[in-house]
């Protein structure tokens, strides 16, 4: 794969996909940068080698209604660059629009412009050549950073990289080093190998928790689809979270990993999942009471599943083990980042939430990586290929 290393950027403009879909308040303010920060030794390095950079990004999931839409336009995130490149970064109305067009148009080394969310254009979710034809347009290269949406087969990820000659397009330093990191976990992976699984829900991971199965030596379940997987074996689950029409899946995916595949064997449950409310108590063995809702993962599985993460040789993790955003139903996922922190396994954190938790407990340094990937780290890991830019991750 060509990287940024083999691109000369002197007096040229670069078109940079990032991937800034980044967390926002209610407000639509940027509540959480990490996607932002992860994309600036890429673009320094642009900058610093005599480019110009045009950033195309998407942020959230627009519907078409301009007032739903509004929280979705790129202002903040472009203030939020300012402030951490320590540049004026200028604001595009559009994508391929006038404004873009005149503002690439006079865009000088040194100088920064992001577009207009490109998923504001129909062209982008279909791939629509004319689009990238007009996107690309723009600039005399081609940048994919964009590794958090390397799964998806938009325009701006597969179609406009097309436009340009082999020579010019590459990956930047993110994608580099998030394939490196996948190329150790599914590679050669240090022994013994261990996943954590974790989440509301089986369907969303059956495809990931298959193939990490033909990998790992353990993979240690938590979060609510604990339930599931309980409720599959027959047990009570009280009213816990439970995927009723993935039952099936959840026996086969039992079947399948056998002694791999380690459960709970105590949860905390409450009553109330409203953490003002809640009286929470622990419950030993795999059956809950009738009014009881299974929240998070119980001290002696929290203490086990330390144990293990701490005796691998590498250790993949994805889902939080309970409801940690809500201080009375955190210890889980915080004894499993603990140990994460402290193993000296190489230790890989992937997906939203969970990046979310172990930044939030001030652990984000101590692990090995902390990718900036949701469904990509996921769909990585299960080794579907992606067809940006030749960023296919082919191991065995
Ligand atoms: C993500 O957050 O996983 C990526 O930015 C992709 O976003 P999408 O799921 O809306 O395509």
């Amino acid at each position: 794969k060509q990287t940024i290393r083999d691109l000369d950027f002197n007096g040229k403009k670069a078109l940079v996909r990032v991937d800034f879909n980044v967390p926002q308040t209610k407000g639509g303010d940027v509540s959480d940068d990490r996607r932002i920060r992860a994309a600036l030794p890429t673009l320094t390095h642009i900058l610093d080698h005599g480019g110009a950079l045009i950033l195309v990004s998407h942020l959230g999931r627009p519907t078409g209604d301009p007032a739903a839409d509004a929280p979705f336009k790129m202002d903040r995130v472009a203030a939020r660059l300012s402030e951490l490149i320590g540049r004026p970064v200028q604001k595009a109305d559009d994508t391929v629009g006038p404004d873009a067009q005149a503002k690439c148009a006079a865009l000088k080394q040194g100088e920064v412009v992001v577009l207009e969310n490109v998923r504001f254009n129909t062209g982008e979710k279909k791939g629509d050549p004319d689009f990238a034809r007009q996107l690309a347009g723009l600039a005399d290269c081609y940048v994919n950073d964009a590794f958090g949406t390397c799964h998806r087969d938009e325009a701006s990820m597969v179609a406009v990289p097309e436009q340009y000659p082999a020579e010019s397009r590459a990956i930047g330093f993110l994608v580099e080093k998030e394939l490196t990191i996948l190329d150790q976990l599914l590679g050669k992976p240090k022994p013994p190998m261990v996943a954590v699984m974790g989440g509301a829900k089986v369907s969303d991971k059956i495809g990931v928790i298959e193939s990490l199965l033909k990998k790992v030596d353990r993979l240690l379940i938590g979060g609510a689809m604990t339930y599931t997987f309980l409720k599959a074996q027959g047990h009570e689950i009280g009213k816990s979270r439970c995927e009723h029409d993935r039952l099936d899946v959840a026996r086969k995916l039992l079947e399948l990993g056998g002694d791999k595949i380690v459960l709970p064997q105590d949860h905390l449950v409450t009553t109330s999942i409203d953490p003002k409310e809640a009286k929470t108590s622990v419950v030993e063995g795999p059956d809950l009471p009738a009014d009881q809702i299974g929240i998070d993962i119980g001290p002696k599985t929290a203490a086990r599943y330390a144990e293990i993460i701490k005796g691998a040789g590498t250790v993949v993790w994805n889902g939080p083990m309970g409801k940690f955003e809500d201080e009375p139903f955190r210890q889980g996922t915080l004894t499993v980042a603990q140990a994460m922190a402290s193993s000296p396994a190489v230790t890989a954190v992937g997906g939203g939430e969970t990046a979310e938790a172990v930044e939030q407990f001030g652990l984000a340094e101590k692990v090995s990586h902390v990718s900036t990937g949701g469904g990509a780290f996921l769909e990585a890991l299960e080794g579907k290929a992606f067809n940006s830019l030749g960023v296919i991750p082919d191991r065995g």
